[in-house]
């Protein structure tokens, strides 16, 4: 059956050189999952099932440019993919796109990757997502501009998440991360990604935070690296 993700030169390129990156808009069969991969989603409802499915399809395209095409892509007790040794990687699916990107652990520490619907970021989510200072940030902006501002703080924030979990096994609330913007509102570059919390990161790796973006259509993705 043929797999429906598509190795993708635009998203890989938020990313430092060595991550290869695969995206898709369209459902993944079911069909296209390992036999393990079934069986650890079987029990589920099937909404969570197709999201599965958009994410591993993107997984195992990338996983394939690496060798490994048919690795069964299971997760840990916190939801963290369980990549294959010597491989990091990220995964992403939201309402009609999912993505996956991998890297060898020589080249990268580990990487983070987030989609989100702009319109699905209203304003009551605000204070769940953001600190003061970004919701005075957005207060500023004409109301027009807003969502596009908070959607991607938000994915920012989820896509360091990600980043961070396989490093530190901590839990980061949204109101542990400070997104610090080079410019405002933001539209292109990069935005700073700053801890208020102190993780077992190394001092070098918090220092380089940033999460690279790009507004596709209907959607935001975000790109987070922790280098070597
Ligand atoms: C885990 C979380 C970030 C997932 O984001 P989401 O927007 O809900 O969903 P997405 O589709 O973008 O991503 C889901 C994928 O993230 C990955 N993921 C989930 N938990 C993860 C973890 N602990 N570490 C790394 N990746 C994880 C999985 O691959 C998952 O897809 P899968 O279950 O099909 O394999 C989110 O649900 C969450 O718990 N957020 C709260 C923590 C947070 O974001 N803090 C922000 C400040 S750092």
């Amino acid at each position: 059956m043929e797999n429906p993700a598509k190795l993708s030169a635009e998203l890989s390129g938020l990313f430092p050189p060595g991550v290869i990156a695969a995206e898709l808009t369209v459902p993944a069969p079911r069909e296209l999952l390992t036999a393990a991969e079934l069986q650890f989603i079987a029990h589920c409802a099937e909404k969570r099932i197709q999201d599965f499915a958009a994410g591993r399809a993107c997984a195992h395209r990338v996983l394939g440019e690496l060798g490994l095409p048919d690795f069964s892509l299971l997760a840990g007790g916190h939801r963290e993919p369980i990549w294959p040794p010597s491989v990091i990687g990220s995964i992403t699916h939201t309402c009609g796109y999912g993505a996956a990107v991998v890297a060898r652990q020589r080249d990268l520490r580990s990487v983070g990757l987030d989609c989100e619907v702009i319109d699905s970021v209203d304003e009551e989510l605000w204070s769940r997502i953001c600190t003061p200072a970004e919701i005075e940030r957005l207060a500023q902006l004409p109301p027009a501009r807003r969502g596009r501002q908070a959607a991607l703080i938000f994915a920012a924030k989820e896509a360091f998440y990600k980043c961070q979990f396989p490093l530190t096994r901590e839990w980061v609330g949204f109101e542990d991360v400070v997104i610090e913007p080079l410019e405002w509102p933001v539209t292109t570059g990069s935005l700073r990604i700053i801890p208020q919390k102190t993780l077992p990161l190394a001092a070098g790796v918090v220092a380089a935070l940033v999460s690279r973006f790009q507004f596709r259509g209907p959607w935001v993705i975000t790109a987070v690296t922790a280098p070597n």
